[in-house]
C-alpha cells in the first residue's frame, strides 16, 4: 500500500515480444535498448514526471533480464516492485496479480508504448468526468492490429473491440493506446490467478454494465515499439527530437550527438549528428558514424567503416570498410571487413557476418 498522495502504476511487462524476434530471444521486450537505455527507463521517467513514484511491474517472461536492467529503479526516482506470474496470465490476469500492491486510482500501461503525452491532463479529465476508467486513445491509419474504441460525442466509451477479424466491419480509426487510469476497486472484477484479457473481457464488461468510462485523445507522440520496424523508427524519432522525453541519452552532448566517452576516437573519425555513441566505444581512422546511428557500449568501428541510421547493441565489432545502413545489430555481432548490411536487416546477438558479404532484406 502506498502512502497518501502517492500515485501508483502497474506496467504490463510479461509478453514474449514475438514480433520483436530475434531481438527478444536475447533480451526481454521491456528492456530492449532505446538509445542505449532500457526501454522501460523512458516509461518510468514519464510516469515520474507526472507524479507517479510507485510502480509495479507485472512480469512473466525473462524477469531476470528486467531486474538486471532496472533493479529497483531508484536512479529513476521511482520505487519499482516486481510481481511474477508463474504462467502468463494475460493482460487482465497480469494486472489482477499486481492488484494487492496498489490502491486508489492508478495508471495501468502496456510495457511497450513510447509517448510524451501529458498524463497529468489525463488525470484531470478522469476526475472532472468522474470517470471510473479512462483510456488513452489515438487515431491511426490502420486500426486492425489494435483495440478499437468507440466513444459518443461526450467522450464516453460505448464500444471496445480488440483486433477485429478481417470480415468484421470497422467504424472507427480510434484505437486503445495502451495506457489507462483505473479506479482500483474495479480490479476486483478480474478473476484471480486465471488468464484473462483486459481488452477482450474487462473493458467490454465495464461498458456493458454501464460503468462510466471515458476516452482521452491527446495530441502527442505515440508509438508501440513492439515490431522491428517500429523499434528502429522510434529511436530515430528520439534522436531527431520528435518525442519530448524527460530522459536524455547518456553521455555528453557534443555537436548534436551524445557521447558517453571512455573510448578511443581516431583523429579522422567522424560522428555525424544526431547520433549516440556509448561508453568505451573505439572509432577507427576515417570511419563515419551517423547520422542517425546508435552505437552500443564497448563496440568497435573499424577504419573507413560507415554506420548510418543503424542501431548497434553492445560490443559489436565492425570490420574495416564495412557499411551498415538502416539496420539493427544485436550484441556481440562481428561484421567482417568490407561487408554490407542493408536496410531493415536485423541480426541476432552473436551473429558473424563474413568479410565482403552483402546482407539485404
Ligand atoms: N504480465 C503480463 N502477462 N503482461 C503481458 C502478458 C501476460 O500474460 N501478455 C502480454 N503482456 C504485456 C506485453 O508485455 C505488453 O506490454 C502488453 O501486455 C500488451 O501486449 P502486446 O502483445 O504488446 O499487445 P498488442 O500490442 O498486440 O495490443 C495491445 O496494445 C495496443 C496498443 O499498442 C492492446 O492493448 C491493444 O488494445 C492496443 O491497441
Ligand atoms: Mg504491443
Amino acid at each position: 500500500m502506498a502512502g497518501e498522495g502517492t500515485l501508483q502504476a502497474v506496467i504490463l511487462a510479461g509478453g514474449q515480444g514475438t514480433r520483436l524476434r530475434p531481438l527478444t530471444l536475447e533480451r526481454a521486450k521491456p528492456v530492449v535498448p532505446l538509445l542505449n537505455r532500457p526501454f522501460l527507463a523512458y516509461q518510468l521517467a514519464l510516469l515520474r514526471s507526472h507524479g507517479v513514484s510507485d510502480v509495479v511491474l507485472a512480469c512473466s517472461y525473462r524477469v531476470d533480464d528486467v531486474r538486471a536492467a532496472l533493479g529497483d529503479a531508484e536512479h529513476l526516482g521511482v520505487r519499482l516492485r516486481y510481481v511474477v506470474e508463474r504462467e502468463p496470465l494475460g493482460t487482465g490476469g497480469g494486472v489482477r496479480n499486481a492488484s494487492d500492491l496498489v490502491s486508489g486510482t492508478l495508471f495501468v500501461m502496456n510495457g511497450d508504448i513510447l509517448t510524451d503525452a501529458d498524463l497529468s491532463a489525463m488525470r484531470r479529465l478522469h476526475e472532472a468526468r468522474a470517470s471510473r476508467t479512462t483510456i488513452f486513445l489515438q487515431p491511426v491509419p490502420d486500426p486492425r492490429q489494435y483495440g478499437l474504441v468507440e466513444t459518443d460525442e461526450s467522450g464516453r466509451l460505448h464500444g471496445f473491440r480488440e483486433k477485429p477479424t478481417a470480415d468484421e466491419e470497422i467504424g472507427t480509426n480510434t484505437i486503445n493506446a495502451g495506457i489507462y487510469l483505473i479506479d482500483g476497486p474495479l480490479l476486483g472484477r478480474i478473476p484471480r490467478e486465471q488468464a484473462s484479457s483486459i481488452e477482450r473481457e474487462f473493458f467490454p464488461a465495464l461498458i456493458a454494465d454501464g460503468i462510466p468510462c471515458f476516452g482521452w485523445c491527446p495530441t502527442a507522440y505515440w508509438r508501440d515499439i513492439g515490431t522491428l520496424s517500429a523499434y528502429r523508427a522510434v529511436q530515430l524519432d528520439l534522436l531527431h527530437g520528435r518525442v519530448r522525453m524527460p530522459l536524455a541519452p547518456l553521455g555528453e552532448r557534443v555537436a548534436g550527438s551524445w557521447i558517453a566517452g571512455g573510448g578511443a576516437v581516431a583523429a579522422e573519425a567522424q560522428i555525424v549528428a544526431p547520433s549516440v555513441v556509448g561508453a568505451g566505444v573505439a572509432l577507427g581512422p576515417r570511419c563515419r558514424v551517423g547520422p542517425g546511428a546508435v552505437v552500443g557500449d564497448g563496440s568497435t568501428i573499424g577504419p573507413d567503416a560507415r554506420v548510418e541510421g543503424a542501431i548497434l547493441w553492445e560490443r559489436v565489432e565492425v570490420g574495416a570498410g564495412a557499411v551498415l545502413q538502416d539496420c539493427v545489430i544485436g550484441a556481440d555481432v562481428k561484421i567482417g571487413a568490407h561487408a554490407r548490411v542493408g536496410p531493415e536487416v536485423v541480426l541476432e546477438s552473436g551473429a558473424v557476418v563474413p568479410e565482403r558479404a552483402t546482407l539485404t532484406r
